[in-house]
């Protein structure tokens, strides 16, 4: 299976931090947003990933992260999003590099205490598409799950009155006709080819699953309070916990050195 990092978009919620930056360079405590999905996907068993970037910063991306060895990753490619066309527009460039394999994406300002590793090997054995949920006190900002018995009918983009308190995370698995159906996808009111409209045509196929996330998770990108919120709580788990893979130098430490 594939990955593929979206951390394209213009980060206009968080100006001025990212005048001079990309939003998924900034800090979540000690390290780049960005390491936070790219490990996401590494302690889920997958090496082979894209980032896909745009703006006047994707160049930094590769001074950061050159090949990806300092993840362990087998292969770290990139690819150059022109316009902010939406999060199923930034996908749709990864085609060429997931080449008929299965594929995760994980939005690059997602921030996630779980491994999917249990998940991914599901998801090795099913077709369709898995996506993940999170109930939150306010899900306005997101995508929100409307559930009837064990089963998702239809997801809503930052609904005003949400069905549930389900917000759908960041992170999508996919199999490869995800790349069929963004070729049918009309741009939204907001001007974008929208990821819930993608998820929305495998419920309307029967090929939507979905897991319930257990641990903590962040849209550190929603806004200035949302990433300050996962910095002070990235902190406090890495203090409570520092054998977490979050603990990244300790985790580099014990499983890389030496190996590469
Ligand atoms: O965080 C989860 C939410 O992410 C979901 O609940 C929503 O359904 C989904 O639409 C998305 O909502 P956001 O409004 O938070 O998306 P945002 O515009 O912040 O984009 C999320 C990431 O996708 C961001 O880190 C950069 C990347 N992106 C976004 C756009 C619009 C791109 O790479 N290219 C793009 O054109």
């Amino acid at each position: 299976m594939k990955g593929v990092i979206l951390a394209g978009g213009l980060g206009t919620r968080l100006y001025p931090l990212t005048k001079i930056t990309n939003k998924h360079l900034l800090p979540v405590y000690d390290k780049p947003m960005i390491y936070y999905p790219i490990m996401t996907l590494v302690v889920s068993g997958i090496r082979d990933i894209m980032i896909v970037t745009g703006g006047n910063h994707a160049g930094e991306f590769l001074r950061l992260l050159g090949n990806g060895k300092e993840f362990g990753l087998t292969n770290l490619s990139y690819a150059y999003q022109e316009k902010e066309g939406g999060i199923a527009h930034a996908l749709a460039l990864a085609e060429e590099f997931v080449d008929g394999d299965k594929v995760v994406v994980v939005l690059g300002d997602n921030i996630l205490e779980d491994s999917l590793e249990d998940a991914v090997k599901e998801f090795e054995k099913e077709n369709g598409a898995k996506i993940f949920l999170k109930e939150v006190p306010d899900p306005r900002d997101y995508g929100v799950a409307e559930i009837q018995g064990n089963r998702i009918v239809n997801i809503e983009e930052k609904p005003q009155q949400p069905k549930t308190n389900y917000a759908v995370i960041g992170v999508y698995m996919y199999d490869p006709d995800v790349f069929e159906i963004i070729k049918t996808l009309k741009p939204s009111a907001r001007g974008e080819l929208e990821i819930t409209d993608v998820n929305n045509a495998y419920i309307r196929r029967g090929e939507l699953s979905y897991h319930i996330l257990k641990g903590w998770w962040g849209d550190a990108g929603a806004s200035v309070d949302a990433l300050l919120e996962t910095n002070l709580t990235v902190a406090r788990k890495i203090k409570e916990n520092p054998d977490h893979w979050w603990n990244w130098k300790q985790w580099k430490e014990k499983n890389l050195e030496g190996k590469n």
